[in-house]
């Protein structure tokens, strides 16, 4: 057996003899020739196989090997312009070939399926080249986000899953018994996370996050990756700073790192390149202004109709999606009425209907990727909030505990792992962008 290789590297063999592992993707051939797209997990290559090269066995076993059979190959890494294959230009003239299990007919065939079908064999979808593009992207996202945070003084934090308190909102909450004690799957891990700002400054914790969302949408799942950075001694106008900063990175690191990926999704990447700081930032207020006059100028009566919207409601997607298309790169929205955020949210100066958040919205119709806030830092006015949103106090001694001992201006926001990947990768719906996705309809395999 000659020197086993990714084909990820394939590049660096050229003209040497090598040997991959891997399954069959798809074959095709005819008379004394047979093409097989080989994937090993880092990529796919043609290992062309020619009836005079190889022995009759080997011959047999590749004109018969089924989709997704796994196999050994050996052969000589020859460039090849229009060689297909990821990275295309490459072929590989075979030597030899063990066949480690003929596959079974494979559900997942190269026509086209439906998105349930799909969905209910997601343990195989996963290996379907743009699932592997996308998961790629997913795992890098996921590496940026922690190096920007390692690099710029953040420390992770780990923050708790079981939790006895509602961090945002009462209506989708995940109730586990936990000894006969009722409490939660953790909606946010903010409140944590504001406890270790007083340990270590700045801090995010990154795992996974549970809401039980009823509704049915391209953007909702009921549990997904939330990386939550908090900063001590940080206002508003920071927090936007430092969010532009951060996003800028990741969709930049996405840029360079996955091009063979967001090729293999077709992603236009000419809108990702513009994603550089500042970004523009308009207020809530600001935002309706410009819904009317969007109302007010379309022909069209059901986006007008979509459009309706009343001051102090939180926008829907439409809403959204019609604002960025405003602008070329990520939208701040800030200042949003407090009926419509977080009970934790800094009160606006002298406009306490108004408090001090942030979202931002990311182009192209992908909606809310980051949300977040300044912080209320007065205990009082804490407890106040608490009792108005009708929380039970008992849960929350020690969240405002904090704010007795060294309170400090503080900010932070949450960034949903799946809606940025959805949105880099250029893709319709956030399930596709987990491994496992699970959804108001899904939990299923
Ligand atoms: O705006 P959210 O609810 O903010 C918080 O949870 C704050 N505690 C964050 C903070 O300030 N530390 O959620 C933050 C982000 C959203 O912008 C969105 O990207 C994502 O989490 N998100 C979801 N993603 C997929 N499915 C859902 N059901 C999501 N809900 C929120
Ligand atoms: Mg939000």
């Amino acid at each position: 057996m000659a020197n086993i290789i990714r084909i990820e590297n394939i590049a660096n063999h050229v003209g040497e003899e090598v040997t991959i592992q891997g399954w069959l993707y798809n074959r095709t051939g005819k008379g004394k020739l047979v093409f097989l797209q080989v994937r090993d997990g880092s990529g796919i290559v043609q290992a062309v196989v020619f009836r005079p090269s190889v022995s009759p066995e080997v011959f047999e076993a590749a004109d018969h090997l089924s989709q997704e059979s796994s196999l050994v190959v050996t052969g000589r890494v020859r460039a090849e312009g229009r060689a297909p294959g990821i990275p295309g230009g490459y072929e590989l003239d075979v030597s030899d070939l063990r066949v480690i299990q003929q596959a079974a007919d494979y559900p997942i065939t190269p026509k086209e399926h439906g998105i349930e079908f799909l969905m209910d064999h997601r343990h195989l979808w996963i290996r379907s080249r743009k699932q592997w593009a996308l998961l790629r992207i997913r795992a890098t996202v996921m590496r940026a986000i922690r190096s920007w945070l390692d690099s710029h003084g953040y420390l992770e934090v780990s923050t708790p899953i079981l939790t006895p308190a509602a961090g945002e909102g009462t209506t989708t909450l995940f109730e586990v018994d936990y000894f006969g004690e009722p409490v939660y799957l953790a909606q946010t891990g903010q409140l944590y996370n504001e406890a270790t700002i007083y340990a270590f400054g700045k801090v995010y914790c990154f795992g996974p996050t549970f809401r039980a969302e009823k509704s049915k949408t391209r953007r909702h799942l009921t549990e997904f990756w939330m990386v939550e950075p908090e900063v001590a001694f940080c206002d508003l106008e920071q927090l936007m700073e430092i969010e532009e900063q951060f996003v800028s990175y990741i969709v930049q690191t996405v840029l360079q790192e996955r091009k063979l990926e967001l090729a293999v999704l077709e992603r236009d990447t000419s809108a990702l390149e513009r994603v550089q700081p500042p970004f523009p930032r308009i207020s809530y207020d600001e935002a309706l202004d410009r819904l009317a006059a969007i109302r007010a100028a379309t022909p069209d009566p059901e986006l007008k109709e979509l459009l309706a919207i009343e001051w102090g409601s939180d926008f829907g997607s439409p809403h959204e999606t019609e604002l960025t298309k405003q602008f070329d790169r990520p939208l701040f929205v800030y200042g949003y009425p407090t009926a419509c955020k977080a009970f934790y949210m800094e009160p606006w100066p002298g406009r306490p209907e108004v408090c001090k958040s942030v979202d931002l919205l990311a182009p192209e119709g992908y909606g809310e990727i980051t949300g977040g806030s300044e912080r209320i830092s007065d205990p009082e006015l804490l407890l106040q909030r608490i009792h108005q949103e009708g929380l039970p106090e008992e849960a929350f001694r020690w969240y405002i505990d904090l704010r007795r001992y060294g309170s400090v201006p503080h900010s932070g926001f949450g960034l949903g792992v799946e809606r940025t990947v959805a949105w880099i990768a250029g893709i319709h719906h956030v399930r596709e962008t987990q491994p496992f996705p699970r959804t108001l309809g899904q939990v299923y395999p």
